[in-house]
């Protein structure tokens, strides 16, 4: 094969892959298989810019093949006279005008729909981006979690967003746009998903080493079971009650859990604050170290002993803990529900 032969096969070989690598898994990118009215009105206008650039664009490449291609009679510049395509070039301004308008009037509308409540909030949520995981509270039910935002399906939901340290994003991308959370700034976003399931979200902005292992999960629902959900959370943890689950709580604050996680109803949020998620009901949540690692013993021990392992430069420090004392510890945590 010749040098160009190999260069053609190799731009083919790069074509087929990046076209089968798209639509491989079925679906369209996650922003454009939009589940919320939200991320439908972002879908929506990328789809109304990219007809409205490709199409003029396309049609002017093909008249310029056309011109360049096509057997016109000879023309010299003395057969131009003044005035010679006038009417093109009115056309011409006249369409790319009225498309530039249709854009900006487009993108004007879907930028105050984006800023706008679809409805009365039937439910506010406070999220707050931490150095890398997410605080998530309900104020008015008295609920603290992290890394799981549950919300009712079908009704509009008001995020109020901050930061606890750097810039971070809020973005779930079949439910809405990004949305910066910064320190000192509370941003609102409102949310709603059509469809009840569980939603990806992720962080959006470089925020610091582990800024692609900021990610939670939205899981919206029906409202009974978000009332469900609610009731449960609330509910502060119990002191253990047997010897064997007294040992995993003085495990849990002689290795320095209690420092930066609190468990209400047992330990109290530290003087400095929410450093890292609230452990109440641990053992109910999906995922562990920010949608990083699945919740279950294997995973919780791993990412007691050696969070720096999953996640380098998480604020996490590692624990070292002798094998009975991991068990209690382990114990406890599993029993928090
Ligand atoms: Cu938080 Cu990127």
């Amino acid at each position: 094969m010749t040098p160009r032969g190999r260069a053609g096969a190799r731009l083919a070989a790069v074509v087929a892959a990046a076209l089968s690598g798209a639509p491989a898994c079925g679906r369209l990118p996650a922003a454009l298989d939009a589940r919320g009215p939200g991320a439908a009105d972002i879908a929506g206008l990328f789809w109304l810019f990219l007809a409205l650039t490709v199409v003029p664009g396309a049609a002017t490449i093909a008249v310029l093949l056309l011109a360049v291609r096509g057997k016109r009679r000879r023309r010299t510049l003395a057969d131009v006279r003044p005035g010679d395509g006038h009417g093109w070039i009115v056309a011409g301004t006249l369409v790319t005008a009225g498309v530039l308008a249709a854009l900006l009037v487009a993108s004007v509308r879907a930028g105050s729909r984006a800023a706008a409540p679809s409805g009365p909030a039937e439910l506010t949520i406070d999220v707050r981006g931490h150095q890398f995981w997410w605080e998530v509270r309900y104020p008015d039910h008295q609920v603290v979690t992290a890394n799981e935002v549950h919300i009712p399906v079908g009704r509009p939901v008001r995020l109020r967003l901050s930061s606890a340290d750097v810039i971070h994003s809020f973005w779930v991308p079949e439910l809405h746009g990004k949305r910066d959370m910064i320190p000192g700034e509370t941003n609102v976003l409102w949310v709603q998903a059509d469809r009840a399931g569980v939603y990806r979200g992720s962080c959006a902005e470089f925020c610091g080493v582990q800024h692609a292992l900021m990610a939670f999960e939205l899981v919206a629902e029906p409202p009974g079971a978000l009332a469900a959900w609610l009731r449960a959370r609330r509910a502060p943890s119990a002191p253990p009650s047997d010897d064997h689950g007294r040992r995993g709580l003085e495990v849990y604050v002689a290795a320095g859990c209690a420092h930066c996680h609190a468990i209400q109803g047992v330990v109290p949020p530290s003087a400095t604050g929410s450093v890292g998620p609230d452990l109440t009901h641990v053992a109910s949540r999906r995922t562990l170290a920010a949608a990083t690692l699945p919740n279950n013993r294997g995973y919780l021990a791993g990412w007691v002993l050696n969070p720096q392992h999953h996640k380098p430069g998480s604020r996490m420090p590692p624990v070292t803990l002798a094998p009975d004392s991991l068990m209690a510890l382990l114990d406890y945590l599993e029993g928090l529900r």
